[in-house]
């Protein structure tokens, strides 16, 4: 160590000396020859004599240009700041119009209240705002904007040009650049801010700007979501004088349509949800319309629009039963709340907020998400239908066991759709027996339930039933998975029911699965299967959940010990537990090419209607499809 600090110590004195001699080999060099031949390694070297110069202040201009590489990252910034300084001023109508992605040019004009003369150079001060004037009004911000900044910083980075004429003015007036003096102009109200050549000043940053496409499309993004809050403002942009949003004002739902597309709406549910003076509105996307990025997510709090944790966190939350984890949901969604709750003042671009009741915000959204996602019998194209289950109880008539032994596997997978049968509505066939022939007459079509009755199993997969609207075609082992989840998360909330196997199956596992299966022998009972070692690599196991009876015994618990490996018990019943029951239903549900007798399948058409997130399996893939007569009549050019 003395030697390490010995060769430093030289080595920064020779760096010195080499600084003031400019000798031309450089002893630096020497010295790493030396300590690498005592078997030292250099770490790092510091210059101990680096002279600071004098503090001094820095110029205004030079200030404002330091400010603005916090506003103005890039075009997109300005077009945000300068959209939500005409918000701010109540306007109603905001045209845009871009030149080269917005770095040749931005103009926005507005018919908001205007800037008086006396104002107007002021506007491009740093620290000058109309906003605010003290702390309690920062705490409690209802405008967009409040530092002051802004435009202070557009106008030290692109030449900026501002116009207005405030109400009751007789002309509008107009500054070209901060310090420059306000002159008589032409306009008929409201402001006009102009921001010509980004950057012109420092080449540096021009440098960093993307293409003129990937430019304009942030901005285009920046114009999309100052849209999605404000569907009361008619807006417009245009591109290189091509117009590509027309919007004029209307509602929220249009206005989502208008900025999301129809599709989006169309496989969409509505959220309205509130907790005392806390409010979630908007559209959350059904699982059908997942996406492969984030680029559809808009989240706004009291109108402004921000990325948070938090709340992303909670989203994710509410989908996570009903999305693949590679997958993103789509959604506007609108959070407000008091002002006084949220501090705005935490990011430079004001793109992230803080709660002060960050627990409860958390929890009010993935609930308001969550029970409006979880609704079930819903089509993505049709209003919300939810069918009540069944009271349970004495079983319906038609839908006695059939007498004759069947064989082990079979017979207990035939008890599971009994099951099924025994709750669903009396009014379904009349078999004793499971009846060979669809029965549904097409009179009976108008009254039939959401999902309709069965008319055929195809190719042991998907099955075929007719309802008021025409086809529907189900992904049998999708559906009965999400069946089986749902039901094995109330089932196992309490002590489960459980299938005792007539001889105990007796695994081979190997020792890693050994090892858990005896570490969570409780956590395994606890979930209905009771396992006992065999053998040193020998499993026995005597009974499993009764919802599962119908599952291979051997598959299903090998699955489960692989979920439980190396999960902490404690962590069983928390985080993973969800994770662990999807395994479980996947291999409790029913396989393809297992055929279903036509009762079977109507029991599993009316426990889908009765399950919650029955649309989608536990991977996110939808579990039955519609096809409207409409789309069939098309689909063989009927009528055309
Ligand atoms: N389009 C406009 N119509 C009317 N007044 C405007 C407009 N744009 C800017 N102003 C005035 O200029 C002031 C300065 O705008 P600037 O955007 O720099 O700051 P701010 O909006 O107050 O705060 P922030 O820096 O957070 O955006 C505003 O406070 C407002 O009074
Ligand atoms: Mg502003």
């Amino acid at each position: 160590m003395s030697d390490l600090i010995y060769v430093f110590c030289h080595i920064l004195r020779q760096m010195r000396c080499t600084k003031q001699c400019r000798h031309t080999v450089s002893p630096f060099e020497r010295k790493r020859e030396q300590a690498t031949r005592a078997g030292l390694r250099i770490i790092g070297v510091f210059a101990a004599d680096a002279v600071m110069p004098a503090i001094h202040r820095l110029s205004d201009p030079l200030i404002n240009q330091i400010a603005a590489g916090e506003v103005v990252e890039r075009p997109a910034s300005v077009l945000k700041e300068v959209l939500e300084n005409a918000v701010d001023a109540g306007a109603q109508a905001i045209e845009v119009s871009l030149d080269g992605g917005g770095a040749r040019r931005i103009r926005v004009s507005d018919d908001g209240c205007g800037i008086d003369k006396d104002d107007l150079a002021l506007a491009l001060e740093r620290h000058a705002t109309s906003k605010i004037s003290s702390l309690d009004d920062l705490e409690g911000v209802a405008t967009m904007g409040f530092r002051g900044e802004a435009l202070a910083a557009i106008a030290s980075v692109a030449r900026t040009t501002l116009t207005s004429r405030a109400h009751g003015a007789g002309h509008a007036w107009r500054v070209d650049g901060p310090g420059k003096a306000p002159v008589p102009a032409a306009l008929n109200h409201g402001t006009v801010v102009d921001v010509q050549e980004l950057y012109y000043n420092t080449p540096v940053r021009r440098k960093f700007l993307k293409t003129e496409g990937t430019e304009f499309a942030h901005c285009d993004d920046a114009f999309r979501r100052v849209a999605l809050a404000r569907p009361d403002v008619a807006m417009q942009l245009s591109h290189n004088g091509r117009v590509s949003h027309r919007l004029p004002a209307g509602d929220m739902t249009r206005r989502v349509g208008q900025i999301m597309g129809d599709d989006f709406l169309a496989h969409a549910r509505a959220v309205d949800a509130d907790a005392g003076a806390t409010r979630l509105t908007g559209f959350a996307s059904l699982p059908a319309y997942s996406r492969a990025s984030r680029d559809a997510q808009y989240f706004f709090v009291n109108g402004r629009f921000v990325r948070d944790k938090l709340v992303t966190h909670a989203i994710r939350e509410a989908y996570r039963d009903i999305l693949h984890g590679s997958r993103h949901p789509a959604y506007v969604l609108f959070l407000d709340i008091d002002p006084r709750t949220v501090d705005v003042n935490v990011h430079p671009a004001k793109i992230e907020v803080r709660f002060r009741e960050s627990r409860a915000v958390h929890q009010f959204v993935y609930h308001a998400l969550e029970r409006t996602l979880g609704q079930a019998g819903t089509a993505d194209s049709g209003a919300p239908v939810h069918t009540p289950s069944p009271p349970a109880g004495t079983p319906a008539a038609g839908f006695a066991r059939p007498a004759q032994q069947s064989p082990l596997a079979m017979e207990s997978a035939a008890n599971t759709y009994y099951d099924f049968a025994a709750t669903a509505r009396p009014s379904v066939g009349t078999a004793a027996s499971p009846p060979a022939a669809p029965v549904m007459p097409a009179q009976q079509a108008g009254e039939a339930p959401p999902l309709g009755f069965a008319l055929a199993q195809l190719h042991g997969i998907f099955i075929l039933a007719q309802n008021a609207h025409g086809l529907v075609l189900v992904d049998m082992h999708a559906a009965h998975e999400r069946i089986l989840y749902e039901r094995l998360k109330t089932v196992l909330d309490g002590a489960p029911s459980l299938q005792r196997l007539l001889i105990p199956a007796v695994l081979q596992l190997s020792p890693r699965e050994m090892a858990t299966a005896e570490t969570c022998t409780e956590v395994l009972a606890g979930m209905g299967f009771e396992v006992s070692a065999a053998g040193p690599q020998a499993l026995s196991v005597r009974t499993v959940p009764a919802l599962l009876a119908a599952a291979n015994v051997s598959e299903l618990v090998r699955a489960v010990l692989a979920e439980l490996e190396d999960m902490p018990a404690s962590q069983v019943v928390t985080a993973r537990r969800n994770a662990l029951l999807a395994t479980m239903a996947c291999h409790g549900a029913v396989r393809a090419n297992r055929t279903l007798t036509v009762p079977e399948m109507n029991a599993l058409l009316r426990q889908m209607e009765a399950t919650e997130r029955a649309d989608q399996c536990n991977h996110g893939r939808p579990t039955w499809t519609q096809f409207s007569l409409a789309e069939l009549d098309r689909f063989f050019l009927r009528g055309q």
